[in-house]
């Protein structure tokens, strides 16, 4: 058998060596090595409590096991690994005991295959990256309430679109509460990924149908953080639920995003004008000197659909795969674990970009009733007036029409020609953004008490989340 090999003793000749290369999962795998490590320790907790090792090997296992991680977190590991041509980080953590501890080392892979040791080290790392997810989607949700509550405060106004084209006035405030709301349910979303990942420890379940070494499941499984060991080997080393559910967690947080960059790139477009991104933050350009470029939130935007395609791959692996291991669910833990890297990366990354946006209230106020925004208003004011929606709705229209060939805004003039169309003596009606924003009525409006409600809403459910973290 070659050391970079736990397999070789029934095969008369090696094997090609372009095909382990081809096979190697290592670089892929690097990032599990330290919960590969703790993996490892929990199978040492089993041995010994099942009595299949002494205390002594115990020992010299976990003293192996500290080293190793060690040299994990200083990177000596990952070379040593790449010098042997491992075919992936659990092998190669098990050659690198068996290097340090040759006699004891040689029990640690008693009653494990590597397909509980993959099941369950990559639990580990989800569970462990579903609360990163929850921390940046929690740090984001509160950097932008905290801007929320500020413009609440400041009453600024925003032109608020559908299909980009001038809908109705808002409070800035309101859409900074509208672009929080997806990351608390992101937070949600990962803590709910995180209970999933740490309910039934894999570990103990060996290559498909358990073990007839005792092993003590119950304690490697507490060790580790687990609910209770799993319930059925062949289920536990076949299945990739939990790096799905977290990398699906973070494909959804970084799309929430994404909406999110793409609406303040075009903000920051002078022809908007609406914010101002950070030095710390915009780009210049290497031949235009002026520039001022959002690159971070254009990245943060692109790198939704790369997500995207790395966890639309990671379910297509699955697809007909039959029960049990294949080597197919390599490429599926290849590519969560693709998603579940970039998807931290970009998720900090937004944080950092949206944390170095300052609004340009000014620019925002001055065009937030424009396109005949006021118009829902002045029909609903009719509607209240006793008119039916569609009297209303033509009514309205036709003064928008007259008021747009006369280039004008719609006015008291305006109003008048209304009342005396329907037959009242007077008619009132919002004529500029912050009238139409504090006529609103209904719960979940833009409304200034509406949208402070919300904002208390959110901030206690924010902080609820942190508290469980
Ligand atoms: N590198 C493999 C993976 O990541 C390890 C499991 C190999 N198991 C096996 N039966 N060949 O999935």
């Amino acid at each position: 058998m070659s050391a970079s090999l736990q397999w070789g003793g029934r095969f008369a000749a090696p094997p090609d060596a372009a095909l382990i290369a081809f096979g190697s999962s290592l670089e892929d795998d690097l990032p599990l090595a330290p919960f590969d490590v703790r993996c490892s320790l929990a199978h040492v907790e089993a041995l010994e409590g099942g009595g299949a090792i002494g205390a002594q090997y115990a020992d010299a296992l976990r003293a192996a096991l500290a080293q190793v991680a060690d040299e994990v977190r200083d990177g000596s590991f990952a070379a040593w690994a790449r010098a042997l041509g491992a075919e992936d980080v659990h092998g190669a953590i098990d050659a690198r005991v068996r290097e340090l501890a040759p006699e004891a080392g040689a029990y640690l892979h008693a009653g494990r295959s590597r397909n509980d040791q993959v099941a369950t080290t990559l639990a580990l790392y989800a569970r462990d990256r579903a609360e990163r997810g929850a921390r940046h989607a929690l740090a984001i949700a509160r950097t932008l309430c905290s801007a929320a509550n500020d413009e609440a405060a400041a009453g600024t106004l925003l032109a608020a679109t559908t299909h980009w084209q001038p809908a109705q006035p808002v409070l800035l405030a309101f859409w900074l509460a509208a672009a929080t709301e997806p990351f608390v349910r992101a937070a949600q979303r990962f803590t709910a990924a995180r209970k999933a990942a740490s309910a039934t420890c894999p570990l103990g379940s060996a290559a498909v149908a358990g073990s007839t070494i005792p092993l003590a499941r119950e304690r490697s499984a507490a060790f580790l953080g687990f609910a209770a060991p799993s319930r059925n080997a062949m289920d536990a080393i076949g299945t990739r639920d939990a790096a799905l559910d977290v990398a699906h967690a973070f494909v959804r947080a970084v799309l929430d995003a994404s909406r999110v960059a793409e609406e303040i790139v075009l903000w920051a477009a002078p022809a908007f004008g609406y914010v101002r991104i950070g030095d710390a933050t915009a780009t210049g350009s290497s031949l235009m000197p002026q520039k001022r470029n959002p690159d971070a939130l254009e990245l943060v935007r692109g790198g939704a659909s790369e997500l995207v395609g790395l966890y639309g791959g990671a379910l297509s692996s699955l697809a007909g795969l039959a029960l049990s291991y294949h080597r197919d669910l390599q490429q599926t833990k290849r590519l969560c674990v693709l998603a579940i890297e970039r998807g931290v990366a970009i998720l900090d990354a937004f944080a950092r970009a949206i944390a170095d946006v300052t609004f340009v209230r000014e620019a925002m106020n001055a065009r937030a009733a424009d396109g005949y925004a006021v118009a829902t208003d002045i029909a609903d004011a009719l509607i209240l007036r006793g008119c039916s929606a569609r009297e209303a709705h033509a009514l309205v229209g036709e003064r928008v029409r007259r008021a747009e060939e006369e280039g004008r805004a719609l006015d008291t003039g305006d109003l008048a020609a209304l009342a005396s169309a329907i037959g009242v003596p007077a008619l009132e009606a919002p004529l500029d953004a912050a009238a139409s924003v504090s006529a609103k009525a209904t719960v979940g409006s833009t409304s200034p008490d509406a949208v402070r409600a919300s904002l208390a809403e959110l901030a206690s459910e924010i902080a609820a989340l942190e508290a469980r973290l």
